[in-house]
C-alpha cells in the first residue's frame, strides 16, 4: 500500500476529527490526551509517589476562553442600543446562539420609565424575534394594560438571555453569568426609572438571588435602580390563583411610578 505523505496524513487526521464533530480548535498548543490518559493511570496506581504535575482537564483547556471577560470587553466601548444590538449579534461564546433563529433584543419604547426584564425567548419569540410574543407575553400586556402601561406608549422589555434556550430549558448559570455584562449595559443606556423582574431567572441575574415567591412584591435595588420582583406571567398561566399576589405587585408598580413622578 502506498503511505501517506506527512500533509497528506494530517489532513486525514484532520477530517477524521471533523467526522467525529471536534469542529472547534480550543487551545494554541496541540494536547496528547492518550499520554495524559497514561500519566493520570500511573499516578493513580502509584500512591505512594510523588505528586505529578495535574494535567490539564478538557473543562479546564475551554475554561481559557473567559466568556464572561469576552462580553465585558465587547460591552465595554458600546455607548448606543443600537451598538449593544451588534455586540450581542457578534457574541460567539453562548451555545445557545447556534440552535436560535434571532437574537431576540427588546421590545416597546427606550427611555420608558418602566424596564420589564424576562427570562429568554420562547419559540414564538424566537420565530418572531421580540420578547413577549406568546401567550406569556399576551397575559404581560393585559397585566400592564391593566395599570395604564403599554409597550406601545410607556414600556421597554428585554430578558436575561436573547437566545431561545433548547426545548426552553432553564438557561444555566455559566450563560446567565455571560451575558449578564449585556444585561448591565442594558439597563445603563434604556436609563429607566424602575426595573420589574419576571421570575426567578431575571431575579438571579439582577439581584443574584432566586426564591421569587418569598421575594415578589418586595421592593429591591438592582443595577442601581429600584426594582420589584415579580412572578413570570408564565407561571400565572399555569398557576392563576396567583394572579391576585400579582394585581397586588402591580399597584405597587403603579404607586411606585406616582411617587416618582
Ligand atoms: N418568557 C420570557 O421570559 N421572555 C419571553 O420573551 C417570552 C417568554
Amino acid at each position: 500500500m502506498e503511505s501517506l505523505s506527512d500533509s497528506d496524513a494530517a489532513l486525514a487526521a484532520l477530517a477524521w476529527q471533523i467526522e467525529l464533530g471536534a469542529t472547534e480548535a480550543i487551545g494554541n498548543a496541540p494536547v496528547d490526551r492518550y499520554s495524559l490518559a497514561e500519566k493520570a493511570l500511573a499516578a493513580r496506581s502509584a500512591p505512594s509517589a510523588q505528586k505529578a504535575p495535574v494535567a490539564p482537564s478538557p473543562a479546564r483547556v475551554s475554561a481559557e476562553v473567559d466568556a464572561v471577560a469576552i462580553a465585558k470587553a465587547a460591552v465595554s466601548s458600546v455607548s448606543t442600543l443600537e451598538a449593544l444590538r451588534d455586540a450581542m449579534v457578534g457574541f460567539e461564546h453562548c451555545e445557545l446562539k447556534k440552535g436560535a433563529r434571532n437574537t431576540v433584543f427588546a421590545d416597546g419604547i427606550a427611555g420608558s420609565r418602566v424596564m420589564i426584564i424576562g427570562e429568554a425567548p420562547g419559540r414564538d419569540e424566537d420565530r418572531e424575534g421580540r420578547p413577549f410574543v406568546g401567550r406569556a407575553g399576551q397575559l404581560l400586556d393585559r397585566m400592564l394594560g391593566a395599570i395604564g402601561l403599554g409597550r406601545a406608549e410607556n414600556v421597554y422589555i428585554t430578558n436575561v438571555l436573547p437566545w431561545r434556550p433548547p426545548q426552553n430549558r432553564d438557561p444555566k448559570p455559566e450563560e446567565i453569568a455571560m451575558l449578564r455584562p449585556f444585561l448591565e449595559r442594558h439597563v445603563a443606556l434604556a436609563q429607566p426609572q424602575v426595573l420589574v423582574l419576571m421570575g426567578n431567572i431575571s431575579c438571579t441575574a439582577a439581584l443574584g438571588r432566586r426564591g421569587i415567591t418569598r421575594m415578589r412584591g418586595n421592593w429591591e435595588e438592582a443595577l442601581g435602580l429600584p426594582t420589584l420582583p415579580m412572578f413570570h406571567p408564565a407561571y400565572l398561566l399555569r398557576n392563576p390563583q396567583a394572579k391576585r399576589e400579582a394585581w397586588a405587585d402591580l399597584l405597587s408598580l403603579n404607586a411606585r411610578l406616582k411617587d416618582l413622578t
